[in-house]
């Protein structure tokens, strides 16, 4: 269970951008995150991961509050979450493979056999076990997103998924690919997952749930259905 009781969050000039956020995703759900940009979803994600910390509130993970914790703590929380980064960046001057395997290598003591075995198995599992020695830029957009799935899931088994924008750049079919990756992935795996997004399409397609944010607030939360039916005018026009 991921939730968020009163956060609030103000960058260091002053700005604040998070206004009393109260949110629960369930495990084993997936809550898509839509906004207009500038709304403050990444800064959400951001403090989620513990990489801001906010000004008030907390922000709690299975249960611990992470705001009060220090790095080491923060980084054993890390560990349950994998995160998929706006436009999926891979490291370009590694290859796929080393691309995949690079928090593994960083992070967790196993042998080169398993390394390759656990790399070799997440390349798999999105559909491109051929592209271990290429290069990112070999690549076409939508082939680069499912490594960085691949690069998410192959380090420690995370039960946390966090994908930011993870569409944006592709046309509309290897969006729809992408959607299918990620809702596959959380089914499969019974990972709790927060797709950061601004298309809709991608939205009703993949979450159990949707938030929508305005300048930092909520302002919509609930399922598709709900807001597809809903008559405010500024979800209306968000829609439109
Ligand atoms: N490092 C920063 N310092 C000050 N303001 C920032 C910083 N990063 C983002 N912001 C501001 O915070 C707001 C929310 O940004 P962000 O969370 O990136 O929105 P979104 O992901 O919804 O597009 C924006 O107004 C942005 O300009
Ligand atoms: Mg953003």
């Amino acid at each position: 269970m991921i939730a968020f009781e009163n956060v609030d969050f103000c960058y260091e000039d002053g700005t604040q951008v998070l206004f009393d956020v109260n949110l629960r995703v369930p495990d084993g759900t997936t809550l898509a995150l839509l906004g207009a940009s500038g709304s403050g979803k990444t800064t959400l994600l951001h403090v989620l991961l513990g990489l801001l910390k906010p000004t008030g509130g907390r922000v709690l993970v299975d249960g611990q509050d992470i705001v009060p914790m220090r790095e080491k703590a923060l980084s054993d929380v890390r560990e349950r979450m994998g995160v998929v980064f706006q436009d999926g960046a891979l490291f370009d001057s590694l290859t796929v493979g080393e691309n995949v395997s690079f928090y593994m290598r960083e992070r967790m003591r196993l042998d080169e056999d398993e390394m390759e075995r656990r790399t070799l198995e997440q390349l798999k599992y999105v559909g491109l076990s051929h592209t271990m020695d290429l290069m990112p830029d070999e690549l076409s957009g939508g082939m680069r997103r499912r490594v960085a799935v691949a690069r998410a899931m192959a380090a420690f088994r995370p039960t946390i998924m966090l994908y930011d924008e993870p569409t944006s750049g592709l046309d509309p079919i290897t969006a729809d690919s992408i959607c299918d990756l990620i809702r596959q992935v959380g089914t499969e795996q019974k990972l709790t997952s927060i797709i950061v997004t601004h298309r809709l399409r991608d939205a009703f397609k993949v979450a159990d749930r949707l938030v929508l944010f305005r300048a930092g607030r909520i302002y919509f939360e609930g399922t598709c259905d709900l807001l597809r039916a809903a008559t405010d005018p500024y979800i209306k026009r968000f829609m439109a």
